[in-house]
């Protein structure tokens, strides 16, 4: 990859940065190609830092330079907006924190922070180690699983219970469809074909699934509602604990003002979204790169066995769970669940030698930036080492930003990590896990990197469940 030139008086700002061509008219989108993690560090190499291609008539503008990147996610607020191409789904999202923008999105950001504040996680660290363990007690030794679809449910009833503080054993069989009929529409073609708004059948599935989605969450939020005015409304565990859903349904701005229902719906699916299958990917690949990594495995056993020894992990261990913590961060970094971010520039911005127009589409991609070997020696090597203290400060910042950065950084990156160790804690204790021989495990780059085809494996029982003397105290949470 070149480095790009600094803009000099001798040297004019030209408007146009190299980039493919593509078809007259129509020209190219690296979402459309088979595969489009490969095709975008094709361009990173042949083109350089900042890469132009159009579609149709939208002009995009990729940056692959940690400086560049920084230029955007730490921008003058209000001139990087998330714009047309996070806004190509509203019946979805609707005006959830994810797309929303402005002094709105301001305003919910604020209203939802209090769900993610440390309180709130123990509770969620408590869901966390119990369904970990009701997974492994399932498991049997020598068992051929796809980890993929277990980290999914796994995941999916953390979300569940963390948002609506209730076991929805009966709504996941309609939930976990619906999920999976949105991230098909949004997958290769068809997400061209959903963006275009084409009528095809996929798209059709997807608003049978939106829909359904939404007569799940408006009736959870009609009966959280209905809790909140009867006498035992909130806390409902008795310590003070809340779920997201009472968290956001309580909250109020500085003139006393609650979200509606539909705003309500429109945080709570945005959540669930933002915070399933994300989780579930950094898990899948984590267990991918630790079967082929067998020194880093021994590595994560041994501090799993020093620190826990037979009891189950609790929130308080979290800060002696540092190797458990680098393995997480660098699958994040080598396959990171959201491996491309999006904005669309409001006015004029200069961006090395280039000066781009006011409604550019800028790309930002992980996946490329965090496998470039000018800033991560051996880029393509697993290594939690490099996430020493030492090593990590020497990183140019957003050279790594698995979580995105600046105001709309990630509002679950802190759950999403302690949920993450956790989760790998709880079952790297009791199981190792061998993958099955003669499958190709290949990312697929849909909204999320998922493995295309799950990742197949036979489990190999380490040590029995976890013994601890009262096994609900065993994985209670103390505050960190
Ligand atoms: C490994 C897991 C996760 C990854 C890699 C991840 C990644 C990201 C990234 C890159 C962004 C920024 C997008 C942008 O700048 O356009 C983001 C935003 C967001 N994430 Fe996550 N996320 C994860 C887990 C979660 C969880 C667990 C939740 C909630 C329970 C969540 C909720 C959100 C929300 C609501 C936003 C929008 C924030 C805003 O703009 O104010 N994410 N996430």
């Amino acid at each position: 990859m070149s480095a790009t030139a600094i803009p000099s008086a001798t040297n004019p700002t030209p408007h146009r940065p190299p980039g493919p061509r593509g078809l007259p008219w129509l020209g190219t989108s690296f979402m459309a190609s088979r595969d489009s993690t490969k095709t975008l560090t094709r361009w990173a190499r042949d083109y350089g830092d900042i890469v132009y291609y159009h579609f149709l008539d939208f002009h995009f503008y990729v940056l692959f330079h940690p400086q560049h990147i920084e230029q955007v996610l730490l921008g003058k607020t209000g001139n990087f907006i998330k714009g047309l191409t996070s806004r190509a789904n509203p019946e979805l999202f609707g005006n959830g924190l994810l797309t929303s923008d402005g002094d709105f999105w301001r305003r919910q950001r604020r209203l939802s922070n209090p769900a993610f504040h440390r309180e709130s996680l123990a509770r969620y660290a408590d869901i966390t180690v119990e369904e970990a363990a009701k997974l492994t007690e399932s498991w049997k030794d020598g068992e051929k699983r796809n980890i993929h679809n277990d980290m999914m449910n796994v995941t999916l009833r953390i979300v569940l219970r963390s948002l609506f503080g209730a076991d929805l054993r009966e709504h996941m069989r309609v939930i976990e469809p619906a999920l999976e009929a949105i991230m098909i529409s949004s997958t290769g073609f068809n997400s061209i074909a959903f963006f275009l708004r084409i009528p095809t059948p996929t798209r059709k599935l997807h608003f049978l699934a939106v829909q359904k989605l939404n007569d799940i969450v408006y009736g959870l939020i009609a009966s959280g509602r209905e809790k909140l005015k009867s006498a035992e409304a909130a806390p409902r565990d008795g310590s003070g604990a809340k779920d997201l859903l009472t968290l956001l349904l309580t909250a109020r701005d500085d003139e006393g003002n609650s979200m509606s229902d539909q705003q309500l719906r429109d945080e709570v699916i945005t959540l669930l979204l933002a915070g399933h299958e994300t989780t579930a990917l950094n898990l899948s690949w984590t267990w991918y790169l630790l079967a082929q990594n067998p020194e880093v495995e021994q590595k994560l056993h041994a501090e799993l066995d020093a620190v826990l020894g037979t009891r189950p992990p609790t929130v308080s261990d979290l800060p002696k769970l540092q190797y458990t913590d680098r393995v997480i961060r660098e699958t994040l970094r080598l396959y990171p669940p959201a491996w491309r971010v999006f904005r669309r520039t409001e006015e004029p911005f200069q961006v090395g030698d280039y000066l781009l127009p006011a409604g550019s589409n800028i790309v930002l991609s992980q996946w490329v930036t965090q496998r470039d070997p000018r800033w991560f020696t051996e880029p393509e090597r697993f290594n939690p080492d490099r996430w020493s203290e030492e090593a990590a400060a020497k990183l140019p910042r957003f050279a790594y930003f698995p979580f995105g950065g600046g105001p709309r950084v990630c509002i679950g990156a802190g759950f999403a990590m302690m949920e993450a160790i956790l989760l790998l804690a709880t079952i790297a204790q009791r199981y190792r896990i061998r993958l099955a021989p003669h499958q190709r495990v290949e990312p697929l780059a849909s909204i999320t990197l998922r493995p295309k085809k799950g990742i197949r494996v036979t489990l190999e029982e380490r040590m029995r469940a976890p013994i601890s003397s009262d096994r609900t105290s065993g994985a209670k949470v103390h505050s960190a």
